[in-house]
């Protein structure tokens, strides 16, 4: 064979393998290929055996004709293979893919679920309704007091020793056990009376701090809404009446409360509202100390001494306050043994309301 008989093979044989190669549908069938177009026993290799029997000039002609094809060859055989491997990984990831468009309507639902109001939240603009549809207004006052209107203007002296129902967080300001966070809503009865001449029918909402170890009943943050009002003769028989048509309309009929006989400073007489523990129904339980009633809340008429430090001429006026704990509503209402999972952030207990 010549060198020019051999340069036109070669070109036949490059056309041969490359139609092999680009014909090779997956990347196994292309290393098969590659192996019999450019390896030890492919045509090509034969063809550079045969240089061997050439005179040096047609060698090295055959030869640069030879080598430069091979080079082209393994050049698409390369490209062949790597488009191929993108083809089979694509393909791969195509059959594993996880088909996300079919999910059901209710897991759409939870991935949307909404937040919503804390139950003290609800309970607080429930009890503002029920109240603002017996013509109260809504008034608000604030958390950090002076010992002045949380205690003295209540009738509670310094050193007196009914300070101790309430057990304070005092804030670094002024005078040691000056500035406090208030205990009760009350200080906001004085707060109104300041502002604004009788008559007054208003409820204050709000927060209130104790210095108290938290159990079954009582958090050291807590909610109250204040009662107070203020007018001509209005007499104990009032007060009974606004509290019995809160307990009907809020809680429902079957609920019962009582009154009995308490004391504060800043009422006289005074009492204290009872409902019936709605978590043993009265038989006694551990969140109602087995006593089968839990308190809601402090009331009595405005004590004289109150109007005295306002200025309310008390011969003109009278009046009834109330105290009423929202998350203790809250707690008999929707039936929670123990306070503490208000405070808890736990999802599944708060979405129940
Ligand atoms: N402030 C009282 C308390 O929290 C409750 C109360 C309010 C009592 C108004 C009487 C009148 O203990």
């Amino acid at each position: 064979m010549t060198g020019r008989d051999l340069s036109g093979e070669v070109a036949q044989l490059e056309r041969e393998a490359a139609d092999a190669l680009v014909a090779a549908r997956s990347t196994g069938e292309l290393e098969e290929v590659q192996s019999a177009v450019l390896g030890r026993r492919s045509p090509l290799a034969r063809a550079h055996r045969v240089l061997a029997g050439l005179d040096p000039d047609e060698r090295r002609a055959a030869g640069k004709a030879l080598h430069e094809a091979r080079t082209r060859l393994e050049t698409l055989a390369a490209e062949r293979a790597k488009a191929l491997a993108a083809a089979e990984r694509a393909a791969m990831l195509e059959r594993d893919r996880l088909d996300l468009t079919e999910v059901t309507e209710s897991e759409v639902r939870s991935a949307l679920r909404r937040g919503r109001l804390h139950l003290v939240d609800q309970t607080r603009r429930e009890l503002e309704d029920v109240f603002v549809a017996m013509g109260f207004t809504v008034a608000e006052g604030p958390e950090a007091e002076t010992d002045w209107y949380n205690f003295e203007a209540l009738n509670i002296p310094p050193a007196h020793p009914a300070r101790s129902m309430w057990d304070t967080f005092y804030l670094e300001l002024g005078q040691p056990e000056t500035v406090l966070l208030r205990t009760h809503t009350s200080p906001v009865q004085i707060h109104l009376m300041e502002e604004r001449p009788p008559p007054i029918h208003a409820v204050i909402p709000g927060r209130c701090y104790r210095r108290e170890t938290p159990d079954a009943r009582h958090l050291p943050v807590f909610h109250q809404i204040e009662g107070l009002v203020v007018d001509r003769g209005i007499t104990f028989a009032d007060l009974a009446g606004t509290i019995e048509t809160f307990t009907t309309a809020y809680f429902g009929a079957d609920i019962h409360s009582r009154l009995r006989p308490g004391y504060f400073p800043f009422t006289e007489p005074s009492a204290e509202v009872e409902v019936t523990c709605t978590i043993c129904r009265g038989k006694g339980c551990r969140t109602c100390s087995w006593t089968g009633w839990v308190e809601l809340a402090g009331c009595g008429m405005v004590d004289p001494a109150v109007f005295e430090a306002v200025g309310i001429d008390s011969e003109e006026w009278s009046g009834f306050a109330f105290g009423l704990g929202i998350d203790r509503c809250a707690q008999m209402r929707h039936v929670i043994a123990d306070m503490r999972a208000m405070v808890e952030n736990d999802v599944r207990f708060l979405r129940q309301f």
